[in-house]
């Protein structure tokens, strides 16, 4: 059966999911910058920067309208503004854990958040459920995520309220984990799913969540994740034009990308 969104263990509803998957974040806001660049061996730094620099021509445009949605501590709101030109419309940078977004706006906030120079790009601290976004239809001329989308309690609906609010031509950016196949993948496996709860849990701490901990989420959520092809015709089904996918790091990551289609 496809998969519907993210279920964290002993979850049956979406809201359950979402209060789960929000709670979980609130408590690892704390150590998440030290577990992701640890897991990933700085590699994430590199997907980010990718990632951001496919919209390269959006983001140049000072008046475009862009969000980061689940955008955590924010560091791909960060390798976004690099491209935004001085004195451009600030980028809003979402997330319903307050925790994470506390943190990513102390990095992207405006002068009230850090000292930055005048008319320097920034980003504005949104709190919001990506399944809601307190955004009027169609004002948004970007909406990237980078490992978030996974955790949406319902991806059809996360996919359509993004349409929602995309101007017809809007662009989506979608950067999350895949599962690799042949011996890179075997490889991958053993490390995704024997040494990283390892890893993450001498990061974290023990925490109570037993099998359900942040640090067994993690693969057990890309497991449960749906694989590109069945992503893209979901994405196809949902209303979006010129769906792809580039695997990143042998596939361990990719980038979906899609437009909406503009009014004929
Ligand atoms: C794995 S973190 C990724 C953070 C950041 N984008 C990055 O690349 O490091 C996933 C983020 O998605 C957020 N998130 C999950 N579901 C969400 C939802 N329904 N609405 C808003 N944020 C959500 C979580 O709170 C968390 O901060």
């Amino acid at each position: 059966m496809p998969a519907t969104g993210a279920r964290p263990l002993g979850v049956e509803d979406e809201a359950g999911a979402a209060e789960a998957v929000r709670k979980m974040f609130d408590s690892i806001a704390p150590r998440y910058d030290l577990l992701n660049h640890v897991l990933s061996a700085n590699i994430d730094r590199l997907w980010w920067r990718r990632a951001a620099r496919r919209f390269r021509a959006v983001l140049a445009q000072p008046e475009a309208a862009v969000l980061d949605i689940c955008c955590g501590t924010g560091d791909l709101t960060m390798a976004l503004l690099k491209l935004r030109p001085r004195g451009a419309r600030p980028i809003l940078a979402a997330d319903f854990s307050r925790n994470m977004l506390a943190r990513g706006a102390r990095k992207f906030g405006g002068p009230s958040f850090r000292p930055i120079a005048a008319s320097a790009p920034y980003a504005i601290p949104l709190e919001a459920d990506a399944l809601h976004l307190p955004l009027a239809d169609k004002s948004l001329d970007l909406i990237v995520t980078a490992f978030g989308f996974r955790n949406l309690a319902n991806y059809e609906a996360g996919l359509r309220e993004f349409h929602r609010v995309l101007k017809p031509g809007g662009q989506l950016g979608i950067l999350e984990f895949s599962e690799p196949g042949g011996l890179i993948g075997k490889a991958y496996a053993v490390y995704f799913r024997r040494l990283l709860p390892a890893i993450g849990r001498m990061i974290i701490g023990r925490v109570s969540g037993g099998k359900d901990a942040p640090y067994n989420y993690l693969p057990s959520s890309v497991g449960k994740f749906p694989p590109p092809p069945e992503l893209l015709a979901l994405m196809q089904s949902t209303g979006y034009a010129a769906c792809a996918w580039q695997p990143y790091t042998f596939g361990i990551a990719g980038l979906y990308t899609a437009s909406k289609p503009p009014i004929v």
